[in-house]
């Protein structure tokens, strides 16, 4: 499984790194591809020739020892890699990559990287169980980090508690377990709409709302890391396109669902996360609007009902709807679900603090024309993603 998989392994400064040696051999012996980094901590504990040796690259230490002009080593490193395994994982560098600090090669290389990326902490389980170190496994965890428990038992500080590596065999079947996991929809294909759309009024004017593209792009984000082809047709925001996806770049309700009708005949699924305007100016001024005495009235008209449509399309597709509702959240999601054919909706009762369009939390209730309800408790719009995406695939019957 792990065969031509690139795989960064950082070993950091804890006495648990040399089970890193034995771990590089196990990643290499089944096919992977590895490249080492070493931390400064980590060069007190092992020397990067048994990495080098068992690895059979150069091993990586300095941010600022640039061997090759043509390339920028962190960067590259960065973009490289289909995984970064960091293990062990000190509590030193847990609090860097939660807070952002990049003031060695592995703490820059995680900031500049978008491949998944494991941590398998090991420390004293005081310091595992430290207040400061919760709170940044917590925060990468909702930043989408994966985490792989540390053992209880004797550790090498004399304690007996949680906080031994997990043994290298460990590591390596959940490395796997995520390649496989990747597998799951190697041949599916997801269109995804996400933002706001943008009505133009007059040259300087716009009707528009609130969607910040967030939860759209993760979905994008979360179904490309499981394998798919994604598409994203994604209104005006500032957001980065996910790695792997395809981008279509709109502003007009109309531009939007042209492109989702023009992408929708062989999609598996199909997720309607856009905020879509549903009025536009009946006509768009061409100069400014100059200010005059009195009360100004703009006539709008509907613009296509993008969903509604895709419903009345639908054949092979599982298709999702997003609502967005501040009372009878449950009456109007059920509604909806019905009135345009959808196969599950996904509500955001946007009344609520932390939920809904400009930030990064959410919290959602999933109901599926099978007559199936969940609620996705307040997480951040990443790991709701996840957890979509995986509903998702259950209910398509991806094996
Ligand atoms: C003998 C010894 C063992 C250590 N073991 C650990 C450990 O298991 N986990 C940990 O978080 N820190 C451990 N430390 C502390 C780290 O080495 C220290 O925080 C260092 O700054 C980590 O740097 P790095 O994260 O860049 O590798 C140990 C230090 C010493 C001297």
């Amino acid at each position: 499984m792990l065969t031509n998989k690139k795989i960064v392994l950082a070993v950091t400064g804890g006495i648990a790194a040399y089970k890193a040696i034995a771990l590089t051999s196990k990643l290499t012996q089944q096919g992977a591809d590895v490249r080492v980094i070493l931390t400064g901590g980590a060069l007190q504990f092992v020397t990067p020739l048994s990495f080098q040796a068992i690895s059979r690259h150069d091993v990586y230490t300095d941010t600022f020892d640039e061997k090759n002009p043509r390339e920028i080593q962190h960067i590259q490193l960065a973009d490289w890699a289909d995984l970064f395994v960091v293990a062990p994982a000190t509590a030193n560098i847990i609090g860097k990559y939660a807070n952002g600090i990049a003031d060695d090669l592995l703490s820059t290389t995680l900031l500049a990287t978008e491949a998944p990326v494991f941590i398998a902490p090991a420390m004293n389980v005081h310091m595992y169980h430290h207040e400061a170190v919760q709170t940044n496994m917590n925060a990468l965890k909702e930043r989408g980090s994966h985490f792989i428990e540390p053992n209880e038992g004797y550790l090498a500080c004399g304690y007996v508690g949680k906080g031994r590596l997990a043994e290298p065999e460990e590591i390596v079947a959940v490395l796997n377990d995520s390649f496989s996991l990747t597998k799951q929809l190697s041949d599916k294909k997801v269109l995804i709409s996400a933002g706001p759309t943008r009505e133009q009024i007059d040259p300087v004017r716009f009707f528009t709302n609130h969607s910040s593209g967030k939860m759209g792009f993760s979905l994008a984000e979360a179904a490309a890391e499981l394998g798919a082809e994604v598409t994203l047709v994604a209104g005006p925001v500032q957001l980065a396109t996910p790695r792997g996806v395809k981008r279509i770049d709109v502003i007009t309700a109309e531009q939007m669902y042209q492109a989702m009708l023009s992408n929708y005949d062989n999609q598996d699924l199909v997720i309607m996360s856009a905020a879509v305007a549903d009025y536009r100016p009946v006509k768009t001024f061409e100069q400014k609007l100059k200010k005059q005495a009195g009360t100004l009235q703009i006539e709008f008209e509907r613009t296509t009902d993008i969903l509604l449509e895709l419903g009345q399309q639908k054949k092979q597709q599982y298709l999702v709807g997003f609502a967005a509702e501040t009372t009878d959240v449950e009456y109007y999601g059920k509604e909806k679900l019905t009135k345009k054919q959808l196969d599950a909706i996904v509500i955001n009762d946007v009344s609520q603090e932390g939920v809904g369009f400009q930030g990064d939390t959410n919290e959602v209730l999933v109901m599926t024309k099978a007559g199936k309800e969940k609620k996705l408790a307040l997480a951040s719009k990443k790991v709701i993603a996840e957890q979509l995406i995986r509903q998702f695939i259950d209910d398509i019957g991806v094996e």
